[in-house]
């Protein structure tokens, strides 16, 4: 097995797992690299239909090939999608329900991390809490009906182990959730994915509330070695990458237990639990208490509709 870890024990949660996903539709958000390529994969191997939602559409179909080479038969379809762009997410909101009538799984997994100088989206939001968070928090939005209309349909959100390492001193900036007084790339990161757990939370608990049958779900992938370490120079892209960080085919484990496991109830998460939650195959896991913190959450919810411009419909 791909575990540096050493022999795979019997009751260890692999790919094997997964049942067959035929007749499923399932969106995944930067699925040409990294964990989003691997799930893809994955979720082609058990032969769902994935749309695969990328920005740069060149890279996707250069993805969508390697995955055609290794399963003829893939039901892959490319959609583009700019999460820093909200005019992009409207645009592929509006093609998706021009193809679509349905859709089994959202995994809300593409992300940016820690550009060492503060950039913005096209609508001026600092990019790590625009794109991670808000952008999938109108994506979400838009696609709800089609999902609320789904049997057994459910949203998955990729967070990280960030958003509770004491270094990284997680937490919302009511203040300046755009980073325009002080920057702080790595603050931003772990605030952008505090909010995917409190969005997943909170949205799972308004889908109760409205007994809507969705339920969301979340995960993280420990450190794997995947093009997001982009940022942070020789030592870890390469040599941390090379020698420390597990596969991106064991790192993507959680997310793909979170969006296919049978029989779960919604707000489960999903990561490693060797090497403090860095490495080693999915369990569920605790989330810090923060992220269930219900005030912060309605808070969170308030402004992010305040500035995505969406109020989400739990009605029929
Ligand atoms: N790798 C880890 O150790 C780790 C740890 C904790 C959490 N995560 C989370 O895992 C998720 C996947 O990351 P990864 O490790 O697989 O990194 P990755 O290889 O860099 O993949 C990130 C994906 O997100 C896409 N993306 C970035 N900005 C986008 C935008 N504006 N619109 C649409 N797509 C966009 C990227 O597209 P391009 O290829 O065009 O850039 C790429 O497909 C992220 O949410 C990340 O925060 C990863």
């Amino acid at each position: 097995m791909d575990n540096k870890g050493g022999k795979m024990a019997k009751n260890e949660w692999t790919a094997e797992n997964i049942p067959s996903q035929q007749g499923k539709i399932i969106l995944i958000t930067g699925a040409n690299s990294g964990l989003g390529l691997e799930a893809t994969r994955v979720l082609s191997a058990k032969d769902a239909h994935v749309i695969m939602a990328v920005r740069n559409m060149n890279k996707g179909k250069e993805a969508a090939s390697k995955i055609r080479e290794e399963y003829p038969k893939s039901q892959l379809e490319l959609m583009h999608l700019d999460l820093a762009d909200f005019d992009s997410i409207r645009k592929f909101s509006e093609e998706f329900h021009s193809k679509h009538s349905k859709l089994d799984v959202l995994i809300n997994n593409a992300g940016v991390m820690s550009p060492p100088r503060r950039e913005a989206t096209k609508q001026n939001f600092e990019l790590q809490f625009g794109t991670n968070h808000l952008g999938h928090f109108l994506l979400t939005g838009l696609l709800l009906n089609v999902l609320k209309n789904t049997h057994n349909s459910r949203i998955t959100v990729q967070s990280s182990l960030v958003h509770k390492t004491k270094f990284y001193k997680a937490d919302i900036h009511f203040d300046d959730l755009n980073w325009e007084n002080s920057y702080n790339k790595n603050q931003s990161y772990s605030q952008s994915k505090l909010a995917n757990l409190l969005f997943a939370y909170e949205l799972d608990r308004r889908l109760k509330r409205h007994n809507i049958q969705t339920i969301v779900t979340a995960a993280h992938p420990g450190y794997s070695s995947t093009n997001l370490q982009k940022n942070f120079g020789f030592f870890v892209s390469l040599i941390g990458n090379s020698l420390i960080a597990q596969s991106a085919r064991i790192g993507a484990l959680p997310i793909l237990r979170a969006s296919t496991e049978e029989g779960l109830k919604g707000s489960e998460y999903f990561g490693p639990t060797r090497m403090g939650e860095t490495r080693g195959y999915p369990e569920k896991v605790q989330s810090s208490d923060k992220s269930y913190n219900e005030d912060l959450a309605r808070k969170l919810w308030d402004i992010s509709e305040k500035l995505t411009g969406i109020s989400y419909n739990f009605e029929e």
